[in-house]
């Protein structure tokens, strides 16, 4: 199995990570607690060793309390990721900022007791809080950092200004912004930055949503509750669009005997900078069907195909 190192920390993760936002049940529909259990512990023989979650993923840290109860005493095999900074607020439980230092510390201590552990791996600033200046809520993290509750700083959905300041405050080992075949605006300014510096990237949405999984169908009728309708990707004449794509990377696919989940993620982890991709799951044979992206590599030719495909897609 191969495993990657996580910036200069010395641990070392596998480039397919569980994303643990869909099992929180939120917003997307058909979650239940046996398939979540199941999808987390499938990692185990999947080869991968990186989860990644959040103080809000979950009305009451649905999230990060499935993960304690999947992993039990397997924890020493699993590389946590959560973040702090961002909870949802009562009575529409919307989801605000909130990284202040007091508040980052007190969700902090709140994630190791849902997840059932005295230190995370990796704590990400969640989104830069426009109320708090962003060297408060770096020097809160570098804190919890000597503390010993965090062993490794991130930061996510920041632009490369943000990036710096947080970095001057407090040394970041990774960064986690949205990136998959059809966004890509990282690549001219955050990894040349990763590049230079040794700071992983791990990226969301390499799927998007579902949308590259290559399952959803044409006409596919999302209940009303399916919070992908409000993304413009989902609608109209972009949906179609992203449905012409896909099937020109089923043809690849097939081509190269894979899915179109696995083409789409194995790109996505040679992709220059490129630490790891969460991939959300929420049935175990989803992330079984993911991890199928890992030890492996696209032909040259395969590579070309790829980017004409996405070329002639044109930025959505
Ligand atoms: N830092 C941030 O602000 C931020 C924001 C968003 C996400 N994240 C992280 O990134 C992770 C990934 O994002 P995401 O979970 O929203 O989206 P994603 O990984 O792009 O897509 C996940 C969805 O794709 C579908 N899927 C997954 N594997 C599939 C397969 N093999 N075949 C068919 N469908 C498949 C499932 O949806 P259906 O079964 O419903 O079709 C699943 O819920 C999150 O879980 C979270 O950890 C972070």
């Amino acid at each position: 199995m191969e495993f990657r190192p996580l910036g200069k920390t010395g641990i070392r993760v596998s480039p397919v990570a569980l994303g643990c936002w869909p099992i929180a049940g939120i917003r997307s529909p058909g979650v239940n607690d046996a398939d979540s259990l199941a999808t987390i512990a499938a990692c185990f023989d999947l080869g991968i060793n990186f989860l990644d979650t959040a103080y809000c993923y979950g009305y009451d840290g649905e999230s990060e309390k499935l993960i304690r109860q999947a992993v039990g005493d397997r924890r020493d095999e699993v590389v946590i990721a959560t973040k702090g900074g961002i909870r949802l607020e009562p009575p529409d439980q919307e989801m605000v900022h909130d990284a202040s230092p007091a508040s980052l510390k007190a969700m902090c201590d709140e994630s190791l007791q849902r997840l059932g552990t005295d230190r995370v791996e990796l704590y990400y600033l969640h989104e830069p809080d426009p109320q708090v200046p962003m060297a408060e809520s770096a020097g809160a993290i570098r804190d919890l950092m000597e503390s010993g509750k965090v062993l490794a700083a991130g930061v996510s959905n920041v632009d490369l200004d943000q990036l710096r300041e947080f970095h001057a405050n407090c040394p970041v080992s990774a960064v986690q912004p949205p990136y998959n075949m059809l966004q890509r605006e990282i690549e001219k300014d955050l990894v040349p930055w990763c590049l230079e510096h040794d700071v992983s990237l791990c990226v969301y949405w390499p799927l998007m949503k579902g949308l590259l999984a290559g399952k959803l169908t044409r006409d596919h009728q999302f209940p009303a509750e399916d919070s992908r309708l409000k993304y413009t990707m989902f609608q109209g004449k972009e949906w179609q669009k992203n449905m012409d794509f896909v099937d020109r990377l089923r043809e690849i696919a097939v081509r190269s005997g894979h899915t179109v989940a696995q083409l789409v993620i194995n790109w996505t982890i040679h992709q220059p900078g490129i630490t790891a991709a969460l991939c959300g799951a929420k049935r175990p044979w989803q992330i079984a069907e993911t991890s199928g992206a890992l030890g492996w590599q696209l032909s040259t030719e395969e590579i070309a195909a790829i980017e004409e495909a996405i070329r002639s897609r044109g930025t959505p």
